[in-house]
């Protein structure tokens, strides 16, 4: 199912991510980006970039996505799939950061990339590959 990025099981998770880069704060890299995760429980929860004057604030799509997931009681293990959307090019991979973020809440999680016109599926595992995990902390 999200082993095939033409697989229509994406399309509520990418109609959830268009609507959300639609409110993305973007005024100062103008680079809207929107997410959505699904989550084990059936959820789909969106996120966009929120930039800030105090520009190193800016918080990306993923980790807004994530934050409101968590909120809604997300738990590690507990996320199935994840999109990312913009409307360039080049498909936007999410950055080392929400990377790593995600990795926090599943270790292996199909990672679906968007554009108008095209898509492109990776795996979190092979984005992050040797990830630090709360097994490094014993
Ligand atoms: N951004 C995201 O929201 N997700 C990504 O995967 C890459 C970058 C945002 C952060 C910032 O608001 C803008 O894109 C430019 O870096």
């Amino acid at each position: 199912m999200f082993d095939d990025p033409q697989s229509p099981a994406w399309t509520p998770l990418l109609n959830a991510a268009w609507k959300a880069r639609d409110h993305a704060h973007a005024p100062y890299s103008h680079f809207l980006v929107g997410a959505a995760l699904l989550t084990a429980s059936g959820e789909v929860v969106a996120g966009c970039n929120v930039e800030n004057a105090a520009y190193p604030l800016a918080l990306c799509a993923e980790r807004g996505a994530l934050s409101a997931a968590v909120a809604s009681g997300l738990r590690p293990g507990g996320l199935v799939a994840v999109v990312v959307v913009t409307d360039v090019e080049a498909l936007t991979p999410p950055c080392g950061a929400c990377r790593q973020a995600l990795v926090e809440f599943a270790g292996t999680l199909p990672v679906l990339l968007a554009n108008r016109r095209t898509r492109e599926l990776h795996r979190l595992e092979d984005l992050l590959p040797h990830s630090f995990t709360s097994g490094h902390l014993r």
